[in-house]
């Protein structure tokens, strides 16, 4: 078989549900809902255009399951069916050609912005940096713990009656979930923290409500760190016990991904160079992953050719191929590179040249949320968009416009 030709296999999921080849968009961020957090003609538009581009799954960015908490302003909110309507279309305009859509469901907890009144997470443990921005978050109470798996259930049962083909749980990138699994973020001594069963506990009863509400064949993925990459947190032998743990319940795809706000793993920032440098971050997780497991496995940062990408799978270490930021710059990269018309794609660390704005680190997301808003207007991206006129576009409205 040729990279193309193994990329193009379909792949029956655990729940029975078949995807039509191995490639998937992982979750970006929009950003770019209406007011009140409802999914914007702008965001249609976008996975109308993605939804062309012939990737087996098309995650969708970050959907808030509770309007309290924010991690961004402009999130989509999913908390209830006062939006099933445009979920619908959402839903429609973007399974039209044969990707399935996705909804990723996140809650921030203490990574949510000061502007949230409320900030909650297992302990009282603050964002070490960027202190302006965040503020110290309240402990969960057990009961509200309860209620917010209850709305991570009840979000998945909304965007299962809009149409989308499957959910994903966000349980990494130094989130909700992930503060309940790391040691450093849950301090807890009842039985939401300490052994790693208990911290596990949050995720595990997540996706429990989650397969209760919408039944045995409905796809259901989460988001897991193949470590924090801080000492004491998070650790890679953890990781591969949680990711035993939720396969044994019966997880359709578990997605490896790497680092919290506090290190970006994730984009490949603050890495070893010899890591940074080479083609997909967590490769050598993944082989470890494998050996533990053989739920459905898709990893996810810095795949950018089609060689790499089709030997991972041929060797059998992972059964999916994420792909990000590329996406933000070709929507059709999958189909092309299916079809045998790419071997490589673009897309990477952005940075401006000016030292103190490229190490707040918010580049990469920031400009690449920049082009999916070009997409949002019906245009194509543009990969030359200049890195310092978005830096300057997103102070003033973030830092300035409104002061
Ligand atoms: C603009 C932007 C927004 C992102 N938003 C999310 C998100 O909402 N949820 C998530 O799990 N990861 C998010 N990520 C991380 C990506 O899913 C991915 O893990 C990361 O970009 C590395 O993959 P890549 O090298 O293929 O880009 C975001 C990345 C970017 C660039």
């Amino acid at each position: 078989m040729s990279p193309s030709q193994i990329l193009n296999q379909s792949f029956t999921l655990p729940c029975g549900v078949t995807i039509p080849n191995r490639i998937v968009k992982s979750a970006m961020s929009e950003n770019n809902a209406d007011s009140g957090g409802k999914p914007s003609d702008r965001i249609i538009k976008l996975y109308e255009t993605w939804g062309k581009g012939g990737a087996g799954v098309l995650i969708s960015g970050n959907v808030m399951m509770d309007s309290k908490a924010l991690g961004e302003e402009h999130n989509v909110v999913v908390e209830d069916e006062k939006y099933l309507p445009e979920l619908t279309r959402w839903a429609t305009e973007c399974q039209k050609n044969g990707s399935h859509l996705w909804m990723q469901i996140n809650h921030p907890g203490r990574q949510a912005p000061k502007f949230n009144k409320d900030v909650v997470s297992p302990s009282n443990v603050m964002l070490p940096i960027m202190k302006g921005m965040f503020k110290e978050p309240r402990p969960l109470e057990e009961t509200e713990i309860w209620k917010l798996i209850e709305g991570f259930g009840r979000t998945a049962l909304i965007a299962q009656k809009a149409g989308f083909k499957g959910v994903q749980i966000h349980g990494a990138h130094g989130y909700l979930v992930s503060q309940f699994l790391s040691t450093r973020t849950n301090l807890r001594t009842d039985k939401w923290g300490g052994s790693l069963e208990n911290r596990a506990r949050f995720a595990i009863e997540i996706y429990r409500n989650i397969r209760q509400k919408t039944g045995a064949n409905y796809p259901i993925g989460i988001k897991i760190n193949s470590a924090d990459f801080q000492r004491g947190a998070f650790s890679e032998e953890e990781s591969l016990e949680v990711i035993k743990m939720l396969a044994e319940e019966g997880m359709d795809m578990i997605e490896v991904s790497g680092g919290t706000y506090e290190k970006a793993a994730m984009m490949g920032r603050k890495l070893k160079k010899s890591t940074q440098e080479r083609e997909a971050y967590f490769a050598d997780f993944i082989v470890k992953a494998r050996k533990v497991t053989n739920a459905p496995l898709l990893l996810t940062g810095g795949f950018r050719t089609l060689e790499v990408m089709a030997k991972a799978i041929e060797n059998k270490e992972l059964d999916f191929v994420g792909i990000a930021r590329p996406f933000a710059v070709n929507p059709f990269l999958a189909k092309e590179l299916i079809e045998g018309k790419i071997t490589e794609i673009r897309g990477g660390n952005v940075d401006t040249g000016i030292g103190f704005i490229d190490k707040m680190g918010f580049m990469d997301t920031t400009w690449h949320a920049e082009n999916m808003k070009i997409m949002g207007k019906g245009k194509m991206p543009n990969p030359k968009l200049s890195p310092l006129k978005v830096f300057f576009k997103f102070a003033w409205e973030n830092m300035f416009s409104k002061k």
